[in-house]
C-alpha cells in the first residue's frame, strides 16, 4: 500500500502565520505538524509516501524531509495546481505514484494515536472497497463530515457539514482506498464551495456498500483555527510528557 499526505491549501484562517509558510510546517509542541501523519505512516509500515502541496510550498517540505531516508522511507512530492481543488482533487495527483496499489491518505494537519498498522493489514486483506476513520464528538458545529453506520461498521451515509447531523461520529482525515479510487474521482463534480469533496468520493463507495468505518479514541484537526492549533499544542505536549505520544 502507498501513503499520501495532503499538505496543500492556503490556510487563510491561520494568517498571518501562513503568509510565508505552509500550515503543515507550523509547530505542534516539539515537531512540525506534518511529522505526526508522517510518523503514523512510517509506524504502519508504509515505505513509499507522496506529499502533495502547492507550488509555493513544495520546496519547503523537501528542505525539511528530503528523500525520507531519515525516517527510513522514500518520500516523493507532487504539486496541486489549484490550491482550492479539494481533497479528492489532491488524491488524483497520486494515480501514477500508486501504480495500481491500494492507498492510505492522511490530511497533513491530522494528529491522532491508534494502531494504523493493524488497519492497514486488515484493509490489505480486503478484496475491494474503502475504509474511513471516525471519532465521536459533538457534531453541532456543521464543521465536519458526519458518518452514519450500522453495527457491522458498514457506512450507510456521510453528510458534509450537515445542519441536522444523523450521528455523533465525525469523519476524520484518514482514508484508505482500493485502486478504483481514481476512476471514482473522475466522476465527481465540484461542490458548492468549488471543491472535489472527499465526502462525495466516499459516498461512491457507500453506494456500492463497500465503505467500512473504524473508530478512533483520539484525534485533532490541528489546522482549522488558532484555537485548535493552540489546543493541539497543549494536548500533544501533555501526551508527550506522559509518554502517550
Ligand atoms: C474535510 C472533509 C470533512 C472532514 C474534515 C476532517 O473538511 O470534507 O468531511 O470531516 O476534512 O478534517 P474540510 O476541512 O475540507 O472542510
Amino acid at each position: 500500500m502507498k501513503g499520501i499526505i495532503l499538505a496543500g491549501g492556503l490556510a487563510t484562517r491561520l494568517r498571518p502565520l501562513t503568509w510565508v509558510t505552509n500550515k503543515h510546517l507550523l509547530p505542534i509542541y516539539n515537531k512540525p505538524m506534518i511529522y505526526y501523519p508522517l510518523e503514523a505512516l512510517v509506524g504502519a509500515g508504509i515505505t513509499d509516501i507522496l506529499i502533495t502541496s502547492s507550488e509555493d510550498h513544495a520546496g519547503h517540505f523537501e528542505n525539511l524531509l528530503k528523500s525520507g531516508s531519515g525516517f527510513g522511507v522514500r518520500i516523493f512530492y507532487a504539486i496541486q495546481k489549484n490550491p482550492k481543488g479539494g481533497i479528492a482533487d489532491a488524491i488524483l495527483l497520486s494515480e501514477e505514484f500508486a501504480k495500481g496499489e491500494k492507498i492510505v491518505v492522511i490530511l497533513g494537519d491530522n494528529i491522532f494515536r491508534f494502531n494504523l498498522k493493524q488497519s492497514v493489514e486488515r484493509f490489505n486483506q480486503q478484496e475491494k472497497g474503502a475504509m474511513i476513520f471516525g471519532v465521536r464528538m459533538p457534531t453541532d458545529f456543521g464543521q465536519y463530515g458526519v458518518i452514519e453506520m450500522d453495527e457491522s461498521r458498514k457506512v450507510l451515509s456521510i453528510e458534509e457539514k450537515p445542519q441536522h447531523p444523523k450521528s455523533d461520529i465525525v469523519q476524520t482525515g484518514i482514508y484508505m482506498y482500493d485502486n478504483r479510487v481514481f476512476d471514482f474521482i473522475r466522476l465527481l463534480t465540484p461542490s458548492g464551495r468549488g471543491e472535489l469533496e472527499v465526502t462525495d468520493l466516499n459516498n461512491a463507495y457507500v453506494a456500492e456498500k463497500t465503505l467500512q468505518c473504524e473508530l478512533l479514541d483520539w484525534w485533532i484537526d490541528a489546522g482549522t483555527s488558532f484555537d485548535e492549533l493552540l489546543r493541539a499544542n497543549n494536548l500533544v505536549a501533555e501526551k508527550v510528557k506522559k509518554g502517550e505520544l
